[in-house]
Protein backbone atom coordinates (compact mmCIF):
# COMPACT_ATOMS: atom_id res chain seq x y z
CA UNK A 1 0.00 0.00 0.00
CA UNK A 2 1.05 3.50 -0.57
CA UNK A 3 2.62 5.10 2.26
CA UNK A 4 0.76 8.37 3.40
CA UNK A 5 1.23 10.65 5.59
CA UNK A 6 0.22 10.56 9.48
CA UNK A 7 -0.79 13.12 11.59
CA UNK A 8 0.48 12.85 15.28
CA UNK A 9 -2.17 14.75 16.90
CA UNK A 10 -1.42 15.93 20.71
CA UNK A 11 -3.13 15.95 23.87
CA UNK A 12 -0.27 17.39 26.37
CA UNK A 13 -3.07 19.80 27.62
CA UNK A 14 -6.57 20.90 27.52
CA UNK A 15 -5.96 23.11 24.77
CA UNK A 16 -3.72 20.58 22.36
CA UNK A 17 -6.43 17.96 23.62
CA UNK A 18 -9.88 20.17 22.34
CA UNK A 19 -7.31 20.66 18.81
CA UNK A 20 -6.74 16.82 18.33
CA UNK A 21 -10.34 15.81 19.05
CA UNK A 22 -11.67 18.61 16.43
CA UNK A 23 -8.96 17.34 13.66
CA UNK A 24 -9.42 13.62 14.59
CA UNK A 25 -12.86 14.22 14.50
CA UNK A 26 -13.14 16.07 10.92
CA UNK A 27 -10.46 13.56 9.68
CA UNK A 28 -13.03 10.69 10.78
CA UNK A 29 -16.06 12.20 9.32
CA UNK A 30 -14.63 12.49 5.89
CA UNK A 31 -13.84 8.98 5.87
CA UNK A 32 -10.22 8.84 7.05
CA UNK A 33 -8.84 6.54 9.61
CA UNK A 34 -7.62 7.72 12.73
CA UNK A 35 -5.80 5.82 15.81
CA UNK A 36 -6.94 6.85 19.58
CA UNK A 37 -6.61 5.51 23.00
CA UNK A 38 -9.02 3.78 24.93
CA UNK A 39 -9.20 2.09 28.56
CA UNK A 40 -7.86 -1.17 27.59
CA UNK A 41 -5.93 -0.41 23.91
CA UNK A 42 -5.18 1.95 21.34
CA UNK A 43 -7.98 1.69 18.49
CA UNK A 44 -7.49 2.44 14.73
CA UNK A 45 -11.28 4.43 14.21
CA UNK A 46 -12.82 4.57 11.26
CA UNK A 47 -16.88 5.69 10.50
CA UNK A 48 -19.11 2.78 11.04
CA UNK A 49 -21.76 3.75 8.48
CA UNK A 50 -19.24 4.04 6.19
CA UNK A 51 -18.07 0.87 4.28
CA UNK A 52 -15.06 2.41 2.17
CA UNK A 53 -13.76 3.97 5.68
CA UNK A 54 -14.14 0.54 7.25
CA UNK A 55 -12.40 -0.78 4.11
CA UNK A 56 -9.48 1.18 4.61
CA UNK A 57 -9.16 0.22 8.21
CA UNK A 58 -9.04 -3.32 7.16
CA UNK A 59 -5.94 -2.16 4.20
CA UNK A 60 -3.91 -0.25 7.27
CA UNK A 61 -4.06 -3.28 9.27
CA UNK A 62 -3.14 -5.73 6.86
CA UNK A 63 -5.89 -8.41 7.71
CA UNK A 64 -6.25 -11.08 5.24
CA UNK A 65 -9.78 -12.13 6.23
CA UNK A 66 -12.92 -9.73 7.19
CA UNK A 67 -13.01 -10.13 10.72
CA UNK A 68 -16.02 -8.03 12.37
CA UNK A 69 -14.91 -4.95 14.41
CA UNK A 70 -16.11 -3.40 17.41
CA UNK A 71 -18.35 -0.51 17.03
CA UNK A 72 -17.55 2.31 19.38
CA UNK A 73 -20.30 4.66 20.69
CA UNK A 74 -19.93 7.50 23.10
CA UNK A 75 -23.34 8.00 24.66
CA UNK A 76 -26.35 5.16 25.41
CA UNK A 77 -28.76 6.83 23.52
CA UNK A 78 -26.26 6.18 19.81
CA UNK A 79 -27.14 2.48 20.86
CA UNK A 80 -30.62 3.31 18.74
CA UNK A 81 -28.16 3.42 15.73
CA UNK A 82 -26.33 0.25 16.15
CA UNK A 83 -28.82 -2.70 17.58
CA UNK A 84 -31.87 -3.36 16.03
CA UNK A 85 -35.07 -2.68 17.96
CA UNK A 86 -34.97 -6.61 18.93
CA UNK A 87 -31.66 -6.07 20.54
CA UNK A 88 -32.47 -3.25 22.56
CA UNK A 89 -35.91 -4.70 23.91
CA UNK A 90 -33.39 -7.43 25.49
CA UNK A 91 -33.43 -6.65 28.78
CA UNK A 92 -29.96 -8.46 29.48
CA UNK A 93 -28.39 -5.83 27.24
CA UNK A 94 -29.40 -2.24 29.28
CA UNK A 95 -28.53 -4.52 32.58
CA UNK A 96 -25.25 -5.32 31.63
CA UNK A 97 -24.64 -1.52 29.66
CA UNK A 98 -25.99 -0.51 33.35
CA UNK A 99 -23.64 -2.65 35.41
CA UNK A 100 -20.43 -2.12 32.89
CA UNK A 101 -20.48 0.86 30.68
CA UNK A 102 -18.40 2.98 30.21
CA UNK A 103 -15.89 0.01 30.37
CA UNK A 104 -14.02 -2.52 28.67
CA UNK A 105 -17.18 -4.71 27.69
CA UNK A 106 -18.62 -5.16 24.17
CA UNK A 107 -22.17 -6.66 23.62
CA UNK A 108 -22.41 -8.76 20.53
CA UNK A 109 -26.61 -8.62 19.34
CA UNK A 110 -28.41 -8.17 16.43
CA UNK A 111 -27.78 -5.08 14.39
CA UNK A 112 -29.07 -2.20 12.89
CA UNK A 113 -29.62 -1.47 9.07
CA UNK A 114 -27.09 1.31 9.32
CA UNK A 115 -24.08 -0.96 10.05
CA UNK A 116 -22.65 -2.25 7.04
CA UNK A 117 -22.02 -5.82 6.27
CA UNK A 118 -18.48 -5.22 6.14
CA UNK A 119 -17.98 -4.46 9.98
CA UNK A 120 -20.04 -7.39 10.91
CA UNK A 121 -17.99 -9.79 8.48
CA UNK A 122 -21.16 -10.27 6.93
CA UNK A 123 -22.88 -11.78 10.34
CA UNK A 124 -26.30 -10.46 11.74
CA UNK A 125 -24.93 -9.11 14.71
CA UNK A 126 -22.95 -6.29 15.99
CA UNK A 127 -20.38 -5.86 18.21
CA UNK A 128 -20.61 -2.32 20.74
CA UNK A 129 -18.95 -0.96 23.28
CA UNK A 130 -18.97 2.11 25.24
CA UNK A 131 -15.27 3.21 26.10
CA UNK A 132 -14.35 4.40 29.08
CA UNK A 133 -11.95 6.80 28.77
CA UNK A 134 -12.49 10.91 28.22
CA UNK A 135 -10.28 11.39 25.25
CA UNK A 136 -12.12 8.69 22.95
CA UNK A 137 -15.51 9.55 24.01
CA UNK A 138 -15.10 13.19 23.00
CA UNK A 139 -14.11 11.88 19.45
CA UNK A 140 -16.28 9.78 18.69
CA UNK A 141 -19.59 12.61 20.29
CA UNK A 142 -17.17 15.02 18.14
CA UNK A 143 -17.41 12.36 14.81
CA UNK A 144 -21.41 12.36 15.59
CA UNK A 145 -21.44 8.84 13.86
CA UNK A 146 -20.36 5.35 15.83
CA UNK A 147 -16.72 4.58 15.00
CA UNK A 148 -15.51 0.99 14.08
CA UNK A 149 -12.33 0.41 15.80
CA UNK A 150 -10.31 -2.67 16.07
CA UNK A 151 -7.20 -2.74 18.09
CA UNK A 152 -4.41 -0.26 16.32
CA UNK A 153 -1.96 -3.07 15.29
CA UNK A 154 -0.73 -4.88 12.10
CA UNK A 155 -2.88 -8.36 12.30
CA UNK A 156 -2.21 -10.83 13.97
CA UNK A 157 0.55 -8.67 16.29
CA UNK A 158 0.68 -7.20 19.19
CA UNK A 159 -1.77 -5.06 20.44
CA UNK A 160 -0.76 -1.70 21.11
CA UNK A 161 -1.00 0.28 24.94
CA UNK A 162 1.10 3.15 24.17
CA UNK A 163 0.93 5.66 21.12
CA UNK A 164 4.34 4.68 20.17
CA UNK A 165 3.32 0.95 19.58
CA UNK A 166 0.60 2.69 17.23
CA UNK A 167 3.12 4.34 15.46
CA UNK A 168 5.82 1.61 15.29
CA UNK A 169 3.29 -0.87 13.69
CA UNK A 170 1.04 1.60 11.33
CA UNK A 171 2.72 5.31 11.32
CA UNK A 172 3.08 5.82 7.67
CA UNK A 173 -0.51 3.66 6.94
CA UNK A 174 -2.78 5.71 8.71
CA UNK A 175 -4.49 9.26 8.48
CA UNK A 176 -3.85 10.65 11.94
CA UNK A 177 -2.54 9.43 15.62
CA UNK A 178 -3.92 10.58 18.55
CA UNK A 179 -1.47 10.81 20.90
CA UNK A 180 -2.53 9.81 24.44
CA UNK A 181 -1.20 8.15 27.74
CA UNK A 182 -0.91 4.29 28.32
CA UNK A 183 -4.01 2.26 27.82
CA UNK A 184 -4.89 1.73 31.47
CA UNK A 185 -6.54 -1.85 31.75
CA UNK A 186 -3.89 -3.27 29.15
CA UNK A 187 -5.55 -6.25 27.25
CA UNK A 188 -8.78 -5.42 25.43
CA UNK A 189 -12.46 -5.67 26.00
CA UNK A 190 -14.18 -8.74 26.99
CA UNK A 191 -16.56 -9.67 24.44
CA UNK A 192 -19.92 -11.45 24.98
CA UNK A 193 -22.83 -12.44 22.95
CA UNK A 194 -26.85 -11.55 23.49
CA UNK A 195 -28.59 -12.96 20.96
CA UNK A 196 -32.07 -12.85 21.39
CA UNK A 197 -33.66 -16.37 22.63
CA UNK A 198 -30.16 -17.71 23.62
CA UNK A 199 -28.21 -18.00 26.43
CA UNK A 200 -25.58 -15.80 26.91
CA UNK A 201 -21.82 -16.69 25.68
CA UNK A 202 -18.67 -15.32 26.38
CA UNK A 203 -16.60 -14.85 23.28
CA UNK A 204 -13.43 -13.50 24.05
CA UNK A 205 -12.09 -12.58 27.81
CA UNK A 206 -11.26 -9.84 28.30
CA UNK A 207 -10.63 -6.46 31.16
CA UNK A 208 -14.25 -7.47 32.47
CA UNK A 209 -13.82 -10.89 34.35
CA UNK A 210 -16.31 -13.46 33.09
CA UNK A 211 -16.95 -14.26 37.15
CA UNK A 212 -18.56 -10.45 37.29
CA UNK A 213 -20.45 -10.93 34.07
CA UNK A 214 -21.90 -14.67 35.33
CA UNK A 215 -23.39 -12.98 38.70
CA UNK A 216 -24.73 -9.95 36.84
CA UNK A 217 -26.62 -12.85 34.34
CA UNK A 218 -27.65 -14.53 37.36
CA UNK A 219 -31.27 -13.54 36.66
CA UNK A 220 -31.25 -14.18 33.26
CA UNK A 221 -29.70 -18.00 33.48
CA UNK A 222 -26.40 -19.38 32.65
CA UNK A 223 -23.02 -18.02 30.99
CA UNK A 224 -21.57 -20.50 28.14
CA UNK A 225 -18.08 -19.89 26.53
CA UNK A 226 -15.78 -19.09 25.99
CA UNK A 227 -15.49 -21.02 23.23
CA UNK A 228 -12.26 -23.14 22.17
CA UNK A 229 -9.52 -21.42 20.32
CA UNK A 230 -8.95 -22.73 17.44
CA UNK A 231 -6.08 -23.54 14.82
CA UNK A 232 -5.58 -22.00 11.24
CA UNK A 233 -7.20 -23.30 8.96
CA UNK A 234 -10.26 -24.80 10.44
CA UNK A 235 -13.69 -23.26 10.72
CA UNK A 236 -14.21 -20.28 13.17
CA UNK A 237 -16.65 -21.08 15.78
CA UNK A 238 -17.10 -17.15 16.28
CA UNK A 239 -15.00 -14.47 14.31
CA UNK A 240 -11.20 -13.88 15.34
CA UNK A 241 -10.78 -16.72 17.76
CA UNK A 242 -7.81 -18.05 15.83
CA UNK A 243 -5.14 -19.63 17.73
CA UNK A 244 -2.40 -16.91 16.97
CA UNK A 245 -2.78 -13.77 17.90
CA UNK A 246 -1.36 -11.96 19.88
CA UNK A 247 2.30 -12.29 19.11
CA UNK A 248 5.34 -10.95 19.34
CA UNK A 249 7.82 -11.49 17.11
CA UNK A 250 10.17 -13.82 18.89
CA UNK A 251 8.58 -17.45 19.78
CA UNK A 252 6.58 -17.78 22.99
CA UNK A 253 7.02 -20.71 24.89
CA UNK A 254 4.56 -21.53 28.38
CA UNK A 255 6.68 -23.81 30.23
CA UNK A 256 5.72 -26.19 34.00
CA UNK A 257 8.74 -24.54 35.85
CA UNK A 258 8.69 -28.10 37.60
CA UNK A 259 9.47 -30.20 34.35
CA UNK A 260 10.52 -27.41 31.87
CA UNK A 261 11.01 -28.37 28.38
CA UNK A 262 14.16 -26.56 27.42
CA UNK A 263 14.72 -28.16 23.90
CA UNK A 264 15.97 -26.04 21.26
CA UNK A 265 16.91 -22.84 23.54
CA UNK A 266 19.86 -20.58 23.70
CA UNK A 267 19.00 -17.30 23.85
CA UNK A 268 15.53 -16.24 26.14
CA UNK A 269 13.88 -13.28 27.91
CA UNK A 270 11.74 -14.65 30.91
CA UNK A 271 8.64 -13.47 31.58
CA UNK A 272 6.87 -14.54 34.93
CA UNK A 273 3.29 -13.96 36.40
CA UNK A 274 5.17 -12.68 39.43
CA UNK A 275 8.09 -11.85 41.53
CA UNK A 276 8.50 -16.15 43.23
CA UNK A 277 8.09 -16.92 39.56
CA UNK A 278 10.60 -15.15 37.86
CA UNK A 279 13.22 -16.55 40.25
CA UNK A 280 12.41 -19.77 39.73
CA UNK A 281 12.47 -18.95 36.14
CA UNK A 282 16.11 -17.63 36.59
CA UNK A 283 17.25 -21.41 38.25
CA UNK A 284 15.27 -22.68 35.22
CA UNK A 285 17.25 -21.07 32.52
CA UNK A 286 20.80 -21.06 34.50
CA UNK A 287 21.76 -22.94 31.26
CA UNK A 288 20.39 -20.91 28.77
CA UNK A 289 22.12 -16.85 27.72
CA UNK A 290 19.09 -14.51 29.40
CA UNK A 291 18.98 -11.26 27.63
CA UNK A 292 15.77 -9.94 29.55
CA UNK A 293 13.57 -10.53 32.54
CA UNK A 294 9.71 -9.32 33.90
CA UNK A 295 7.53 -10.33 36.07
CA UNK A 296 4.10 -9.40 34.87
CA UNK A 297 4.07 -7.46 38.78
CA UNK A 298 5.67 -8.35 41.83
CA UNK A 299 2.84 -10.10 44.02
CA UNK A 300 0.43 -11.60 41.72
CA UNK A 301 -1.55 -8.69 40.41
CA UNK A 302 -3.92 -9.46 37.67
CA UNK A 303 -4.86 -6.21 37.32
CA UNK A 304 -1.25 -4.55 37.31
CA UNK A 305 -0.23 -7.70 35.46
CA UNK A 306 -2.86 -7.01 32.61
CA UNK A 307 -1.81 -3.30 32.18
CA UNK A 308 1.72 -3.81 31.63
CA UNK A 309 1.28 -7.33 30.11
CA UNK A 310 1.04 -5.98 26.01
CA UNK A 311 4.38 -3.34 26.99
CA UNK A 312 6.55 -6.13 28.63
CA UNK A 313 5.97 -8.63 25.44
CA UNK A 314 6.51 -5.81 23.49
CA UNK A 315 10.36 -4.84 25.60
CA UNK A 316 10.96 -8.38 25.56
CA UNK A 317 10.62 -8.88 21.90
CA UNK A 318 12.66 -5.42 22.08
CA UNK A 319 15.29 -7.09 23.84
CA UNK A 320 16.09 -10.29 21.93
CA UNK A 321 15.61 -8.81 18.17
CA UNK A 322 19.49 -8.87 17.87
CA UNK A 323 18.87 -11.23 14.80
CA UNK A 324 16.55 -12.85 13.20
CA UNK A 325 17.43 -16.43 14.86
CA UNK A 326 14.71 -18.82 15.42
CA UNK A 327 15.96 -19.87 18.69
CA UNK A 328 15.07 -16.62 20.13
CA UNK A 329 12.07 -17.39 22.65
CA UNK A 330 10.34 -15.57 25.15
CA UNK A 331 9.56 -18.11 28.22
CA UNK A 332 6.95 -17.53 30.63
CA UNK A 333 4.63 -20.10 32.42
CA UNK A 334 0.89 -20.54 32.63
CA UNK A 335 -0.81 -17.78 34.52
CA UNK A 336 -3.32 -18.82 37.59
CA UNK A 337 -6.74 -18.25 35.86
CA UNK A 338 -9.24 -16.77 38.12
CA UNK A 339 -10.76 -13.33 37.06
CA UNK A 340 -8.49 -11.09 34.50
CA UNK A 341 -6.20 -13.31 35.02
CA UNK A 342 -8.32 -15.67 32.23
CA UNK A 343 -7.62 -12.95 29.67
CA UNK A 344 -4.03 -12.58 30.23
CA UNK A 345 -3.68 -16.48 30.25
CA UNK A 346 -5.69 -16.45 26.86
CA UNK A 347 -3.11 -13.83 25.15
CA UNK A 348 0.07 -15.50 26.27
CA UNK A 349 -1.15 -18.91 24.91
CA UNK A 350 -2.40 -17.56 21.94
CA UNK A 351 1.07 -15.47 21.41
CA UNK A 352 2.72 -18.95 22.14
CA UNK A 353 0.12 -20.76 19.20
CA UNK A 354 2.05 -22.31 16.11
CA UNK A 355 2.44 -19.92 13.42
O1 LIG B 1 -10.83 -3.38 23.76
C1 LIG B 1 -11.21 -3.60 22.61
O2 LIG B 1 -12.19 -4.31 22.36
C2 LIG B 1 -10.42 -2.93 21.47
C3 LIG B 1 -10.57 -1.43 21.64
C4 LIG B 1 -9.96 -0.66 20.51
O3 LIG B 1 -11.92 -1.11 21.81
N1 LIG B 1 -10.89 -3.39 20.20
C5 LIG B 1 -10.66 -4.64 19.73
O4 LIG B 1 -11.15 -4.90 18.46
O5 LIG B 1 -10.06 -5.49 20.34
P1 LIG B 1 -10.67 -6.13 17.56
O6 LIG B 1 -11.15 -5.82 16.19
O7 LIG B 1 -9.21 -6.33 17.70
O8 LIG B 1 -11.47 -7.35 18.10
C6 LIG B 1 -12.78 -7.58 17.61
C7 LIG B 1 -13.25 -8.94 18.05
C8 LIG B 1 -13.42 -9.88 16.88
O9 LIG B 1 -12.20 -10.48 16.50
C9 LIG B 1 -14.42 -10.86 17.45
O10 LIG B 1 -13.76 -11.76 18.29
C10 LIG B 1 -15.31 -9.95 18.28
O11 LIG B 1 -14.56 -8.83 18.59
N2 LIG B 1 -16.52 -9.54 17.54
C11 LIG B 1 -16.82 -8.32 17.04
N3 LIG B 1 -18.01 -8.33 16.43
C12 LIG B 1 -18.49 -9.57 16.53
C13 LIG B 1 -19.69 -10.23 16.09
N4 LIG B 1 -20.63 -9.59 15.41
N5 LIG B 1 -19.84 -11.53 16.38
C14 LIG B 1 -18.89 -12.18 17.06
N6 LIG B 1 -17.73 -11.63 17.51
C15 LIG B 1 -17.55 -10.34 17.25
MG1 LIG C 1 -7.02 -7.04 17.87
Amino acid sequence: MMSIHTELLLTRNEEEASEAIRRGADLLAAGKIVAFPTETVYGLGGNATDPAAVARIFEAKGRPTFDPLIVHIADRADLARVFSAVARADLRVDHLADALWPGPLTIVAPASDEIPELVRAGLPSVGVRLPDHDLAQALIRAAGVPIAAPSANLFGQLSPTSAAHVEAQLGGRIDALIVGGRARVGVESTVIALMPGEPARLLRPGGVPRERLALLLEPFGPLEGPAQTVTKGTALPAPGMTASHYAPRARVRIIDPASPDLRNLSRVALLAPDGATLARLDQVAAGLTVVARAALSEQLDPVRAASHLFELLHQLDEALRVDGDAHDTILTTPYPEPGLGAAIADRLQRASAER
